[in-house]
């Protein structure tokens, strides 16, 4: 006995750390279902030791599947979960296409676990940005409460996708070598304009929105409140992609509620958080960076300090891998949540 998983976008940067995470979960698996587009149909993936043949995604796909791990894109997200629902299968779904709805929890299991009791088939997985930012302010809310929030990213491109890797890599060669590059994929698929991502910094993640700010800024102003269940914390991001190819960096500006918070009670406080690693010394030059924390569960931080004109503001540095507590391994830990809380279901 065992849940029956489904991987929608198994060949993706996401899906293949899917399989990699699914190999790790701490619940029951009886079969694993790997699933694509018809492009993909008939390719081969190892799941532990075992062959397994990628079919093309169709609503009869999801037959007899208990948990669908989607990450294949929002209109694939749109056309598919529904069809998975009906089927009687919970979808963890990892794009932005059902965060916002109302009866969908949008969750990171460190902080906000039981949102999942109120499930209707469908869970989101929050922005990779956003989930990071979650893991390390929320011990500094629960401790001293939180007002605003003030972040920059720093995010890799595989949060871009498959394409968007090989397009780093094949500029980077080809600026080395004096060749002129060509930009096809970054900022991002659905805007007019591309530009360089190799040997430069874009401040365009997704399409520009209202007020001026893309996407992806809104996507991290939304989901903070929602996922913190707070309408009140005060929230501005900025979202950059840099020539990274995994790991997502940030500098967070925020302010707490609590005039009794020192720089040495939050590092305190984060020392004791689950999913986060203090990495914390400036004399001897400790502090995360993208590169360490690739292959690794847990969001680092580091760079904890007094801001020197707001008595209530702090700043801090989060880094995390994109692809696992930013996409895969923060769904692999909500089916795991589900499985606990007896929720691998869909409610009638
Ligand atoms: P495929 O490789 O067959 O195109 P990434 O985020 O790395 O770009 O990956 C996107 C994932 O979404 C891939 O696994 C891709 O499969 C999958 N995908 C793209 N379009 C569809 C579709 N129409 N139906 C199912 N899966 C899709």
């Amino acid at each position: 006995s065992g849940y029956q998983v489904a991987v929608v976008g198994a060949t993706g940067a996401v899906g293949t750390k899917m399989l990699e995470m699914l190999a790790e979960a701490d619940f029951p698996i009886a079969g694993v279902k790997l699933l694509a587009s018809k492009r993909s149909a008939g390719k081969v993936l190892l799941f532990k030791d075992q062959e397994l043949v990628i079919e093309e995604t169709t609503a009869e796909s999801f037959e007899g599947i208990d948990i669908a791990l989607f990450s294949a894109g929002g209109s694939v997200s749109k056309e598919f979960a529904p069809e998975a629902v009906k089927r009687g299968a919970v979808v963890i779904d990892n794009t932005s296409a059902f965060r916002m709805d109302l009866n969908v929890p949008l969750v990171v299991p460190q902080v906000n676990e039981l949102a999942l009791k109120e499930h209707q088939g469908i869970i989101a997985n929050p922005n990779c940005s956003t989930i990071q930012m979650m893991v390390a302010l929320e011990p500094v809310r629960k401790a001293y409460g939180l007002s605003r929030i003030i972040v920059s990213t720093y995010q890799a491109v595989s949060g871009a996708g498959v394409s968007a890797i090989n397009e780093l890599k094949e500029q980077s060669q080809k600026m080395l070598n004096d060749e002129p590059v060509e930009a096809h994929i970054l900022p991002c698929g659905g805007d007019k304009k591309h530009f360089p991502i190799a040997f430069n910094a874009l401040p365009q993640i997704d399409v520009f929105s209202d007020a001026g700010y893309t996407y992806e800024e809104w996507k991290m102003m939304n989901e903070t409140k929602k996922i913190m269940a707070d309408e009140t914390i005060k929230v501005a991001a900025t979202c950059v992609r840099i020539p990274v190819v995994s790991g997502h960096s940030e500098s967070i500006y925020f302010e707490v509620k609590d005039e009794l918070a020192t720089v040495f009670g939050i590092q305190n406080e984060l020392e004791k958080a689950p999913g986060v690693v203090l990495q914390d010394d400036p004399a001897t030059q400790l502090y995360p960076t993208a590169l360490t924390s690739v292959g690794k569960k847990e969001t680092f931080v580091g760079r904890v300090r007094k801001d020197l004109d707001d008595d209530l503001g702090f700043h801090m540095w989060v880094v995390s891998d994109n692809l696992l507590k930013g996409a895969a391994w923060n769904s692999i830990e909500i089916a795991e949540s589900l499985h606990r809380l007896d929720l691998v279901r869909v409610p009638k």
